[in-house]
């Protein structure tokens, strides 16, 4: 049995120690937020925070993960509330799709987290998830909305 720490509660599972924490997050707590996408760390569907740094949960062994916080698109704002980054994500209609959502709002927030008032090549630069939708020129207006202004 593991023990961790998610979305600012305690969960205990029986996942062997190698397994993905993607597929603890989803399987064995029931938070499909955080989607499978490519498996092999490239896509960032499966992007989650680890002590408030973003990781993809799909190479990240759940024995990796030690006593570090983890939190999940279903942790990012208070419940009922939405985080910043969500309002901008209406306000600049990004979502198409929306699988590679989660994962591309959980990289922005560790962004935003860093960085408060990024530039818009720190964005480009920081946020490598992948989009078959192409909502890239949207996902840097929302950030950028989202930000600290200067
Ligand atoms: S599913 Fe993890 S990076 Fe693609
Ligand atoms: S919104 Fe469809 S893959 Fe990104």
């Amino acid at each position: 049995m593991t023990t961790i720490l998610i979305n600012g509660r305690s969960a205990t599972v029986s996942d062997p120690p190698e397994v993905p924490l993607l597929w603890v997050l989803r399987d064995s707590l029931a938070l499909t937020g955080t989607k499978y996408g490519c498996g092999v760390g490239q896509c960032g569907a499966c992007t989650v925070h680890v002590d408030g740094a973003a990781v993809r949960s799909c190479v990240m062994p759940l024995s990796a993960v030690g006593a570090r916080p983890v939190a999940t698109i279903e942790g990012l704002a208070p419940a009922g509330r939405l985080h910043e980054l969500q309002q901008a994500w209406l306000d600049e209609r990004v979502s198409q799709c929306g699988y590679c959502q989660p994962g591309m709002l959980m990289s922005a927030a560790a962004l935003l987290a860093r960085v408060p008032s990024p530039s818009e090549t720190q964005v480009r630069e920081s946020i490598t998830n992948l989009c078959r939708c192409g909502t890239y020129p949207r996902v840097l207006r929302a950030v950028l909305r989202a930000a600290v202004q200067p």
